[in-house]
């Protein structure tokens, strides 16, 4: 999968920030060499599948989740620090969604802000107006890692959180250019296995502006797991597009399928749907199953299936995840779409299962046209799926 590096250099003081100046390059070696061979003494010291950041230090870094929220805030409290929200004018996103549109999506009367352009693709830093505080591209165009590792946030007031000690999924913030601007929000939290990569993930370094003391680790053994064994073809379609591409990898590699089907379905018709969806996700709904796999225990690997709704996934989805015992399983997502791949399914996917392997996901297009068959094929060796 294609990375994007963006380097964005900010000083960042810990957790009392200041001003910013910012730079940009692509994935250009020469700025990066140039990053590494300034007067900074290195951060991280890596051991295998462990880092350990000696906050002491003074070069380049990933900022933490509390330092980038508080950068991008700028010292708002609202969701983002542009008003209302960000506008495609104001930054490279699904244009097409706003903030609010869920609730305003056929009238779109109550919004402030309309509906506008979506790229499909990532621009050059700096091509919007920076934020109060000088930084470019906060919101939207590619999200950014963090040093966290994702967790329940800790009780009471902290002062300069690193996150939690254990976990290999790592937070990451501020959308990309595929996501809605409710996934931009200054507060919106990401997470996905450190180990992968995105086409709409990158990075933003940061330094410490004052001096910091001590040391934190970060464990990064992955949870035991593994494409293979048993394999169980689970999905969920509305319209049929989800379904034939389960079907495509059930006569790939003959594993066992199974629809989720559900005890009240959704509506047929397209707009009532759109309306059951929304109201569904945004009371998180576990919608009750019809239908349910009576041998899990069997099976080692979940290639699952779902229709982008939204931008994640359907609440089905939730209340099967939910279901059964997905510990040390590997679960390979695939999701077809109409033009917002994955959104931040596989967040949500992340989230319902912390113990779950999640293997390398296929967003499919509709229905995925005349290279269905060969897609699903590269993506099956991908994650080390036999095919027949
Ligand atoms: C309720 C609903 C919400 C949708 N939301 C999105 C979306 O946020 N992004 C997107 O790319 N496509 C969205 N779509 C389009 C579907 O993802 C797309 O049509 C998909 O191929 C449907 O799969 P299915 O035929 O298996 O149901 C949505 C469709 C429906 C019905």
């Amino acid at each position: 999968m294609k990375k994007i590096l963006l380097v964005l250099m900010a000083i960042v003081l810990t957790f009392g920030l200041v001003a910013c100046s910012s730079e940009n390059s692509s994935s250009d070696q020469s700025n990066i060499s140039n990053i590494y061979s300034s007067s900074s003494t290195p951060v991280y010291t890596i051991d295998g599948q462990s880092v350990s950041w000696n906050r002491s230090a003074n070069g380049y870094r990933l900022p933490t989740e509390a330092e980038w929220e508080y950068a991008c805030r700028a010292g708002t409290t609202t969701p983002f620090y542009i008003p209302n929200s960000p506008s495609a004018d104001d930054t490279n996103f699904y244009g097409h969604y706003p903030y609010g549109i869920e609730d305003n999506y056929f009238s779109q009367g109550n919004l402030e802000v309309k509906p506008g352009v979506y790229r499909q693709t990532t621009v050059e830093v700096g091509s919007f107006s920076a934020s109060p505080w000088g930084l470019y591209d906060m919101y939207g165009n590619v999200s950014e890692w963090t040093w966290d590792i994702y967790g329940a946030y800790p009780e009471g007031e902290q002062t300069d959180p690193t996150g939690a000690t254990e976990g290999t999924r790592r937070v990451y913030r501020g959308g990309g250019w595929n996501d809605f601007a409710k996934n931009m929000r200054s507060a919106y939290r990401a997470m996905m296995d450190q180990s992968k990569g995105s086409f709409n993930l990158g990075i933003r370094l940061v330094r410490n502006a004052a001096a910091g003391s001590g040391n934190v680790s970060g464990s990064g053994e992955q949870t035991t797991g593994g494409s293979g064994g048993k394999i169980l073809i689970a999905y969920f379609s509305w319209s049929g597009n989800t379904r034939g591409a389960a079907r495509e990898i059930q006569a790939q590699t003959g594993a066992d399928i199974f629809e989720i089907t559900l005890v009240h379905p959704y509506s047929d018709d397209y707009n009532t749907v759109l309306d059951e969806a929304q109201r569904d996700q945004n009371i998180q709904a576990r919608p009750e199953l019809s239908s349910h796999v009576e041998n899990m225990a069997d099976y080692d690997t979940i290639i699952l299936g779902y229709p982008n709704w939204w931008a994640s996934i359907p609440m089905p989805i939730a209340s099967f995840l939910e279901e059964y015992d997905f510990s040390g399983k590997t679960i390979i997502p695939f999701c077809s779409h109409g033009g917002g791949r994955f959104g931040q399914s596989i967040t949500a996917i992340e989230k319902l299962v912390p113990g779950a392997v999640i293997g390398e996901g296929l967003s499919i297009h509709y229905s995925g046209g005349s290279t269905l068959e060969s897609d699903v094929s590269e993506w099956l060796d991908n994650n080390g799926i036999a095919r027949n």
